[in-house]
């Protein structure tokens, strides 16, 4: 689980960033592509993977449910697909490490399966909150039960699931999900309605795969029964990756630095958005549209140093950069003026408290901050302290902070690095090849 020499990254703070660099594969896509890959009939290709440890976890159930999966090459898997009724009850308890993306779209999978299974993670996803999954499954005709609504989750097979019309109480594209992958399974016509669109890489991929899905104003309709057929998966580099480049570009790119390849679906740039109303200069390059029903669409983007000043999020686009905070929470640091972002309650239950682990971390940069119950309040400093932090084991905070360096005026320090490897293997070695002085110890 960790970066290779380690578990702590040691930052020298200054430099520069630029050149032409990539990111490993989308991780939401990379779990999705798994899943729909197995349910499928036929052998899926999936090229571009994040093998990281994520994604690994969710290929490693997939083959406790009798999945066949290779991987011929780090980034290049080969899923046997069993069809609808074809997985088979696992020996023991699925342990899908420290993704909540696995987890609770593996409840929607479970839900309508012939056997009974149980759902475990790492110390962190035991604590995260599965009963937004839970309830709507239940509604459905789901048995599950969560330990207060924590893991353990334990799903008693039920083969006769209903449709239902659902009002998502969040923006959540993880319970979307798994209604969806419960839906295929039920009988009648599923409806659902997000308060505010989050990513929608499920909607597409199901098309890719052969489902008919309708968007009937701001709900999205799904018939049950229908038959995914295995297909081809070309994942692109994870814009969640890439957005530790893009501030670093805004804070240190004195000359231009350009991510290629990288996944621009709308439903997941509004850290774009946010930091062009800061000031930023980033341009985008889009790739040709290849075929298929609702690709992904992929586009370059070059990113030049800008001189940032502070912004009120609005809220809207507060799920299109639900996991980009921790790095935005940096540049606001940076930036001239205030910051506010109200709103994100959901980032308390993240694979941290985002908003507390941020907090914490800021004020031991000698960042002036406030942290309010749903938010933060940050104003932007000249040049930002050294410091030992603790990123609590989550991969995104470890990354943002190790940005933060190229600012600082003493070396920062990141304690419990591991789980970087979970979204985002090898990122010592990459931003070391952007210019960060970063060492992984
Ligand atoms: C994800 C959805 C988001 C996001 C997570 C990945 C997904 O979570 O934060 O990192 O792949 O569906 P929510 O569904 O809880 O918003």
């Amino acid at each position: 689980m960790s970066e290779p020499g380690g578990a702590r990254y040691r930052v020298k703070p200054g430099g520069s960033v630029s050149g032409t660099l990539t990111v490993p594969g989308d991780k939401s896509i990379s779990h999705r592509a798994l899943m729909l890959g197995a349910l499928a009939e036929g052998d899926t290709h999936i090229s571009g993977f994040l093998a990281g440890e994520d994604c690994l976890a969710t290929a490693r159930a997939l083959q406790g449910l009798g999945v066949h999966v290779e991987r011929p090459q780090d980034t290049q898997v080969l899923v046997h697909g069993v069809g609808a009724n074809g997985l088979a009850a696992p020996q023991a308890p699925l342990d899908m490490g420290n993704a909540g993306t696995a987890m609770r779209l593996m409840m929607g999978l479970l839900a309508p399966q012939k056997f009974d299974s149980t759902l475990v993670g790492d110390a962190s996803l035991m604590r995260r909150p599965m009963e937004r999954v839970a309830v709507p499954l239940q509604m459905m005709g789901a048995r599950i039960h969560t330990h207060e609504g924590r893991p353990p989750v334990q799903i008693r097979g039920t083969p006769h699931l209903r449709a239902i019309h659902y009002s998502l109480p969040v923006a959540s594209a993880q319970v979307k999900s798994a209604v969806l992958l419960a839906g295929l399974a039920a009988s009648g016509r599923t409806h659902l309605t997000e308060p505010v669109p989050s990513r929608d890489h499920t909607e597409r991929m199901l098309g890719a795969f052969g489902v008919q899905l309708a968007h009937e104003g701001r709900s999205i309709a799904m018939e049950g029964g229908q038959r995914l057929r295995a297909t081809q998966v070309s994942v692109p580099a994870d814009f969640s990756s890439a957005a530790f480049f893009l501030v670093a570009g805004c804070l240190a790119a004195d000359r231009p630095l350009t991510l290629t390849n990288i996944g621009v679906n709308p439903t997941r740039t509004g850290l774009i958005e946010l930091l062009r109303r800061m000031g930023a200069d980033i341009r985008l390059h889009p790739h040709a549209v290849s075929g298929g029903p609702n690709p992904e669409p992929v586009a370059d983007i070059e990113v030049r140093r800008s001189a940032l000043h502070g912004i009120t999020v609005p809220e809207a686009l507060i799920p299109a950069s639900i996991d980009e905070f921790p790095v935005f929470f940096i540049a606001a640091a940076c930036a001239s003026g205030e910051t506010l972002v109200r709103g994100a309650l959901e980032l308390r239950v993240k694979e941290s408290d985002r908003l507390a682990t941020m907090a914490v971390g800021l004020g031991q940069l000698g960042v002036e901050h406030q942290l309010l119950p749903d938010g933060l309040w940050i104003r932007g400093a000249e040049g930002l302290s050294g410091a030992t932090i603790d990123s609590c084991g989550d991969h995104r905070i470890a990354m943002a902070f190790a940005v933060a360096a190229l600012r600082a005026r003493a070396p920062i320090e990141i304690r419990d690095v591991a789980n970087v490897a979970t979204s985002f293997p090898g990122f010592a070695g990459t931003a070391r090849g952007a210019g960060l002085r970063i060492e992984a110890l």
